[in-house]
């Protein structure tokens, strides 16, 4: 027998069903609670609301658990590729040989973007933020895509939509790299698997054929893996409640473009080592930046550190950090600032204020020492998030609609003035 959850209300007593989630979470189902008590619930952040019932990634917080479609991220980074991976999220389960050799082929067909797109770019300020352009350039293809417009088309033509945006999202964003340098533009070779194309790309040069390394591609489907999802956060979630008013797909994921770009969320990477070159040249005194993360009355946050749900660790930092440690030995990189890095996490580890309120170092504490290692700069990081991101933005999108989920409309409790008297203008003071 489910359980039952009772609320009481001016002495009455409501009854709502506990439901039960494959992995055993619970959540009392309060979507009869304003038709039956006229109340609402009230929770700044969604710190203690399921927003949707999702069979796509699992998470334990307590415990340092993630899955993806019922995968370990520890296996799925050790033994598959980031297409296995973004097939995996997409359609549910793992591809054999022969589909993701298909995935791949369908892929490659549609990496070219329109030649207009490029003049967009050239309009943008030389200096501007990456994600900026990322954001609307992904917004500009429902522009060339106008059969993407419809986001209840067939499932075909919706497969296609998300075919379209795999495969131009790294042209697009080398696009805008090679820019931001006033270099040539590279374009997409069908020879190349996903990633290796991606590199190509970005570190590839119109006079001469590159190598590339079969280190960094490992360590870069490695990073793509551990971005890939992270269930409801604030980018999925933004995902989601923009696709909820069937707004197309690739609107839909320019708005999580969007919602990742805050330093809070994907743009602490780029957070990450500013910080630690701050530090760096303030004399690496970790202590005083310690004391100035615990200290109420500055802004300052230590940036890498605390998760909203992982209150244990965080199991992508654990598999990052070891990344971390072999490409820079494999590169033959010394980086001061992985120093202060491991100081400061050493510190932090240690100290009664971090260890109160469960604040381990997070996926990006050690993702921006990587992407500096092999050669990107820092600006680009919160791209290279949003590039792994994708499939899982796409996945959340698709399963969305799948499930007919309602429009996303949040309440809220009004505080503001009750009924004011209208004066004229001309007698406002
Ligand atoms: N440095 C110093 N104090 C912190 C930090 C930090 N990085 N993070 C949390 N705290 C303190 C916070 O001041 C609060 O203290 P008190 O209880 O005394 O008021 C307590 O810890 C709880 O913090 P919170 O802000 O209520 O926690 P949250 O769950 O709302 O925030 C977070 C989670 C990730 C936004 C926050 O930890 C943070 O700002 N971290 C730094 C930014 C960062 O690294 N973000 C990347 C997250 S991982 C990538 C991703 O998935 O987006």
């Amino acid at each position: 027998m489910s359980d039952i959850a009772e609320i009481k209300i001016g002495g009455k007593v409501y009854e709502f069903p506990v439901i039960t989630g494959s992995e055993g979470e619970k959540a009392i189902d309060i979507s009869k609670l304003r038709d039956l008590t006229g109340h609402i619930t009230l929770d700044f952040g969604y710190k203690n609301t399921g927003s949707t019932k999702s069979a796509i990634t699992f998470l334990d917080g307590e415990k340092g658990i993630l899955k993806y479609r019922g995968y370990s991220i520890e296996e799925l980074a050790e033994k598959s590729t980031f297409l296995e991976v973004a097939y995996l999220l997409i359609y549910g389960d793992l591809p054999s040989q022969n589909e993701v050799s298909e995935f791949q082929s369908q892929i490659s067909r549609h990496t070219l973007i329109h030649e207009d797109m490029k003049k967009f770019l050239d309009g943008y300020p030389s200096k501007s933020h990456p994600m900026a352009q990322l954001s609307s350039l992904v917004c500009s293809l429902s522009t060339f895509y106008p059969e993407s417009l419809n986001a209840n088309s067939s499932p075909e033509t919706m497969d296609l939509t998300m075919i379209k945006l795999l495969a131009k999202f790294p042209t697009i964003v080398s696009f805008i790299y090679k820019k931001s340098l006033g270099h040539p533009l590279i374009y997409p070779k069908n020879k190349f698997d996903y990633v290796s194309n991606f590199l190509n790309m970005i570190f590839g040069q119109r006079t001469e054929e590159i190598e590339i390394d079969p280190v960094v591609v490992s360590a870069m489907n490695t990073l793509l893996i551990l971005h890939a999802d992270h269930e409801q956060n604030c980018s999925a979630s933004t995902v989601r409640m923009v696709g909820s008013s069937d707004c197309n797909l690739y609107a839909s994921v320019s708005a999580g473009i969007d919602a990742l770009w805050g330093p809070l969320h994907g743009g602490a990477n780029q957070a990450v080592i500013e910080m630690l070159e701050r530090i760096k040249e303030d004399g690496g005194d970790t202590e005083k930046w310690i004391n100035k993360a615990k200290d109420k009355n500055d802004p300052f946050r230590m940036m890498g550190f605390g998760h909203r749900v992982y209150k244990n660790f965080d199991p992508r930092a654990k598999i990052i950090k070891k990344a971390c440690d072999d490409i820079l030995e494999k590169l033959g990189i010394d980086d001061p600032v992985l120093e202060i890095a491991k100081k400061l996490e050493e510190a932090a580890l240690s100290d009664p204020y971090f260890v109160e309120r469960k604040l381990y170092p997070n996926v990006d504490f050690y993702s921006g020492i990587i992407y500096r290692a092999l050669g990107f700069p820092t600006d680009m990081f919160t791209v290279l998030f949003a590039l792994g991101r994708l499939p899982g933005w796409i996945a959340q999108w698709k399963e969305m609609h799948e499930n007919k989920e309602p429009i996303g409309r949040p309440r809220q409790i009004y505080v503001g003035h009750t009924n004011r008297e209208f004066v004229s203008i001309e007698n406002r003071k």
